[in-house]
């Protein structure tokens, strides 16, 4: 992972290397980028019209007003603010937007609760995992039409923002080699049967590079328009007509995108260069690694790729969980994730708030393991059964990467 690192700071210094032996203190142009791009990452938008114009064009409907808000320091989100609620609805859209500008009512907000379930693991050491459960307070519009507010909303599918370190680095991945790790028929018979997604982003892999991301992040969760996504009002739906009557950011002589494309290139540059964190390898739980091996995890949790260059100990592919990990859409996907990178968990401290898994249920490395089920069943056993003492190196070996 040094390794990675080392190459995006290499680039950046080949691109300023005269610079750079000019005048020590100057910033690259690409480090100029890169700030400048974390400066719109972070950048809270403000309901348009408004006098700071190249920050206006929120929502009209919104979960968030900046891309940090739920991806805090370009790490993972805090419940329950981080979490999004994707839907299918022809009435609220493609997700729940508990947010909205002065005026308009927001379209629900969402109640978490949690069920507890214990787990007894071979040494007879109980933990108790919470399932989160959803429940939507719908808003009423001062216009009325309760009725059609209160669509029942049957297919939920919870969306945790994750990390974003080495996310460039996922994108080089040369499609083939992640094609060579498919076996959506299982013909090795192992139990795991990986297919790919239509993309390798999202935790669906519905999404097929960091440019589409990002504009659907801008567009779905914070409402703002760019080329790849260009309606102002964001997931608005026709049906929203009380939505579509507001003011939006894009509606002025000199700008009809929220974010033009220069902006837009530089988000994006910052977004694929966001470096993972610096581990040191002699840290690394060597035993921990070996029962990481012995027992399955990295059937999905894959490393090595191009040439060894790229470790994310992922597949990037999607696996059926089980069950108690399922969404509640209607499809055959509903069951499946794709696997999350693990590089970067050593940025977690022990007594950090932590949250782990497509919904962020789990608060720590221990619970998030035990929700494995499905293709990861038989990994999951196997780590159930280890001695305390090996559970504990598996999970310090996690820390340290
Ligand atoms: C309201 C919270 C929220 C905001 C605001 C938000 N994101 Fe996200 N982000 C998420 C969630 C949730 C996911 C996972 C989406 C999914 O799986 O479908 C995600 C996923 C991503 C991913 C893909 C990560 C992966 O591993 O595949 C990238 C890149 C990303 N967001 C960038 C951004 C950028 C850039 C912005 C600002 C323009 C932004 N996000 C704003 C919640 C948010
Ligand atoms: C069949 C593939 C598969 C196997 C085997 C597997 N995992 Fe996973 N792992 C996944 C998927 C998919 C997820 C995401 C599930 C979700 O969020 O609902 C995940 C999530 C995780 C997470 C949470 C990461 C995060 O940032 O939220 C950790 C930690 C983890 N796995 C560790 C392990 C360990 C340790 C093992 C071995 C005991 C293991 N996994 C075996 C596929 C697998």
């Amino acid at each position: 992972m040094k390794l990675h690192l080392f190459i995006i700071l290499l680039s950046w210094c080949i691109g300023s290397s005269s610079v750079a032996q000019d005048n020590p203190f100057a910033i690259s142009e690409a480090g100029l980028d890169y700030l400048t791009g974390q400066a719109l990452f972070e950048k809270i938008w403000v309901t348009a019209p408004s006098s700071t114009r190249a920050s206006d064009g929120l929502g009209p409907l919104y979960n968030a007003r900046s891309c940090a808000e739920c991806h805090f320091q370009a790490g993972k989100g805090k419940l329950p603010a981080a979490l999004t609620l994707r839907i299918n609805s022809d009435f609220l859209g493609q997700q729940i937007q508990s947010s909205a500008i002065a005026g308009l009512p927001a379209e629900a907000q969402v109640e978490l609760s949690y069920t507890s379930i214990v787990e007894t693991l071979s040494d007879s050491t109980e933990v108790i995992l919470k399932k989160p459960h959803y429940v939507l307070n719908y808003i009423q519009t001062e216009t009325g039409r309760p009725e059609r507010r209160q669509t029942e909303i049957e297919e939920l599918s919870p969306r945790f923002a994750p990390a974003l370190f080495g996310m460039g680095l996922l994108e080089v991945i040369p499609l083939q080699e992640l094609l060579d790790k498919e076996d959506p028929k299982d013909h090795d018979n192992d139990g795991i049967s990986g297919r790919a997604g239509p993309g390798r982003f999202g935790w669906k892999a519905d999404v097929i590079n960091l440019e589409q991301q990002t504009g659907k992040a801008l567009s779905l969760d914070i409402g703002i328009s760019s080329e790849l996504f260009p309606n102002p009002f964001g997931d608005c739906t026709q049906l929203q007509d009380y939505c579509l009557s507001r003011p939006n950011g894009a509606s002025r002589e000199d700008q009809n995108l929220e974010i033009g494309p220069p902006g837009f290139a530089t988000l994006l540059y910052f977004i694929r260069n966001i470096p993972l964190p610096v581990v040191n390898v002699n840290n690394m739980n060597t035993s921990g690694k070996e029962i990481f091996e012995n027992i399955g995890c990295q059937h999905c949790h894959q490393i090595g790729y191009m040439q060894g260059a790229i470790n994310p100990y992922t597949d990037l592919l999607l696996h059926d969980m089980g069950d108690a990990l399922a969404d509640s859409f209607d499809n055959e996907l509903s069951r499946e994730w794709r696997t999350p990178p693990l590089w970067g968990l050593s940025s977690y401290q022990e007594n950090d708030e932590q949250y782990y898994l497509h919904d962020g249920r789990a608060t720590n490395l221990l619970e998030a393991i035990l929700w494995h089920g499905g293709e990861a069943e038989a990994a999951k056993l196997a780590f159930k059964s280890l001695s305390r003492s090996a559970r504990q190196d598996l999970i310090n070996f996690l820390q340290s990467i």
